[in-house]
């Protein structure tokens, strides 16, 4: 692993293997309190966080690092200087990037001139720190996750893809509900049905509710993404039937639900769902930090 831009790039054992490393630090941080001891990480951010931002910083000082937040305020990436020299001269000072950028080709050409790893913490295409985050959550309810059935419910968009590539490359079965016009991106759904077939899984998409009957967990994510500024009005009434609620929960007979928030309560899920005992929302935000702690700690290590 030289850099984690997309789930895609994974192979199924690394993933296992960032799974499994997660858990240990999760179990004990002090056998790796020093383990990045000496070492910086820029992390850059063009658009607004807080389960990011503060899972990155508060993980790296865990292990002993140091962590540089650096916002817009200083110009844009690429605006006051070519994201090649920005890549560049972080270089020269820290030991990784971790970005989140409005255009993937942004992160691209991070990696591309970076001598350090960069690591993708959500870009219009992918959001990999949440699917494996995601998946680490889930692994603490499945032994084998091959067998989970995940249904993921409204806009297919930046999660969705990285959920997809991540169910395909661990052969679990994914099924992708979203309103007509609304479907993840069609060249990421043919590679992941690809991969998921490599390995045997299965990805399916549908506008029907009933496509998620039998899903072991549903997952929500906002309707309307970073960047995206189509007014909610133009698009409530299209998603409203695509809302999690109790009655979606008893239709469909899932177990968990999972959202990678922030949330909108009463719109894409409601409270009732969200603050009930099928909840693992919040293990999939603490979970953001050892997963990301396990990506640092396998791409920083000499
Ligand atoms: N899930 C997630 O990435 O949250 P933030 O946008 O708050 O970082
Ligand atoms: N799809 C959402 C995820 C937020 C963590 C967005 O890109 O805004």
């Amino acid at each position: 692993m030289n850099h984690l831009l997309s789930i895609k790039d994974l192979s199924p054992e690394q993933i296992h293997g960032l799974i499994d490393l997660a858990k240990t630090l999760k179990a004990d941080y002090i056998p790796y309190q020093d383990a990045l001891k000496g070492k910086s990480v820029v992390t850059l951010f063009e658009k607004p966080s807080l389960r990011t931002r503060v899972s990155f910083d508060i993980g790296i000082n865990k292990l002993g690092g140091h962590c540089l937040y650096l916002d817009q305020q200083n110009g844009a990436i690429g605006q006051r200087e070519a994201v090649k020299d920005f890549a560049m001269n972080l270089s020269r000072w820290c030991d990784a990037i971790v970005a989140r950028v409005f255009s993937h080709q942004t992160l691209e050409e991070l990696a591309e001139y970076a001598t350090v790893p960069v690591v993708n913490s959500l870009s219009d295409l992918y959001h990999p720190c949440q699917g494996l985050a995601d998946f680490l959550t889930l692994s603490e309810h499945y032994d084998d996750l091959s067998q989970v059935k995940l249904g993921y419910i409204g806009d297919g968009n930046n999660v969705t893809h990285s959920l997809m590539y991540a169910a395909a490359k661990l052969g679990a079965t994914m099924v992708v509900v979203c309103p007509p016009g609304h479907f993840p991106d069609g060249q990421v759904v043919t590679e992941a049905q690809a991969i998921a077939a490599e390995h045997g899984g299965a990805l399916v998409l549908s506008s029907d509710l009933a496509a998620l009957e039998g899903v072991d967990a549903l997952y929500a994510d906002t309707w309307i993404s970073m960047g995206d500024n189509t007014p909610m009005a133009a698009i409530k009434a299209k998603f409203q039937p695509y809302q999690i609620n109790s009655k979606l929960m008893s239709l469909t007979g899932a177990k968990y639900v999972l959202h990678c928030q922030p949330a909108h309560r009463e719109v894409e899920i409601t409270s009732e769902v969200m603050d009930s005992d099928a909840s693992l929302i919040l293990d999939q935000a603490e979970n953001r930090m050892h997963i990301q702690n396990a990506i640092l700690l396998e791409l920083m290590k000499d």
